[in-house]
């Protein structure tokens, strides 16, 4: 098992990293509880494929479980949603010393920790991610958040989880799609951070390659990221280089609607295309944007900016949550494994892609 274990100042908890280890989160659970009685979150999906099995591993140490489930997707990530849990977990008379789980993918991990940090004024809450995008990011940093209709994340805020369990055997039932999903994020963090487990990964040929590495890959992208959260828990100097390919890749996400292209595809389009005009600016160095097309295509992930209206997407860049005022942070590389922050104004986004 690998284990990490992230520092904070007011907030310190492990992360564990092993094939299989939904099998031994029971005592592992029952021994963090205080009360013996957990509500899982989940979605219907993720439901359907592991809810019972989750359940039974919990109940056979000991523990009282609730599952509640929500749709799949991006809908469930609302504040309506949100009131249905708060109304389920009081109907299940759980309290401040209980526990919630997080047992999905992003959407359910981002809405179980905002439902943890509110219900009550915040009940302690683990992660389970069970897709490769959970597992490398939003399982951990603390991130949570809903969506409103005028965008996404717009109300949130950072509630750490007090422990985090992956298991990288769920993966084994993620769509190829949504792996690669996944691939992309653990390209950001080669392309950021780590020009070795950007060449690792570039040398795996088949699914099988990634999956009998995978414990490694996501014990390095999570330990990338704990790194940064610690240096930057709340996302106002280093932790914003996480966002490399961000900037484009949300505005694309927001122009289709969230429709075509998924999360991961749509930062690989952000990635490779900023990439190209530092580039070409002298800013990265040469070939940076080709080595990133490449493993792109190895991954199945597009790279090419579709056809759209530029107006719109500068505009909704311009609209971005993260922004300030005249001024916008976009994240470079200088070269593989190496980026910085850079504060362009914010008319000058049309240059960068
Ligand atoms: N997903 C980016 C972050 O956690 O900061």
């Amino acid at each position: 098992m690998h284990n990490l274990k992230v520092n904070l100042p007011n907030n310190q908890y492990k992360i564990y990293i092993e094939k299989g280890l939904l099998h031994k989160v029971g005592e592992m659970i029952a021994y963090i509880s205080k009360t013996g009685r957990a509500a899982i979150i989940t979605d219907i999906n993720v439901n359907r494929l592991y809810g019972n099995q989750l359940k039974d591993i919990l109940e056979k140490s000991g523990l009282q479980v609730k599952i509640i489930y929500v749709e799949s997707g991006e809908k469930s990530k609302s504040l309506i949603t949100a009131e249905k849990i708060y109304n389920k977990l009081l109907d299940f008379n759980i309290t401040r010393n209980d526990l919630i789980i997080a047992f999905g993918g992003g959407v359910v991990g981002d809405l179980t920790g905002f439902v943890a940090s509110t219900y009550l004024r915040g009940v302690p809450y683990i992660q389970i991610p069970t897709s490769l995008l959970a597992q490398v990011d939003g399982s951990v940093g603390g991130k949570v958040a809903v969506n409103l209709t005028r965008g996404k994340n717009l109300i949130g805020s950072f509630y750490h989880p007090i422990a985090v369990f992956i298991d990288t055997e769920l993966l084994n039932t993620l769509d190829k799609r949504y792996l690669h999903d996944g691939m992309s994020e653990v390209i950001k963090y080669g392309c950021i951070k780590d020009k070795k487990l950007f060449d690792d990964i570039m040398k795996c040929e088949t699914k099988n390659d990634v999956i009998s590495y995978i414990d490694e890959i996501v014990y390095t992208c999570c330990n990338i990221k704990r790194e940064i959260v610690e240096k930057d828990e709340r996302d106002l100097g280093d932790r914003m280089i996480l966002n490399f390919g961000h900037t484009i890749g949300h505005a694309i996400e927001k122009y289709f609607k969230y429709s075509r292209y998924t999360h991961g595809e749509a930062v690989a389009i952000g990635m490779y295309n900023i990439t190209r005009k530092s580039e070409e600016m002298g800013i990265t160095e040469k070939g940076t944007a080709d080595a990133i097309k490449n493993i792109l295509k190895k991954y199945k992930l597009p790279y090419n900016m579709p056809d759209v209206d530029r107006e719109a997407i500068i505009k909704a860049i311009k609209l971005d949550k993260k922004n300030k005022g005249e001024k916008l942070n976009i994240i470079l590389l200088k070269e593989i494994g190496e980026a910085y922050i850079q504060e362009i104004d914010i008319e000058d986004i049309g240059q960068y892609y």
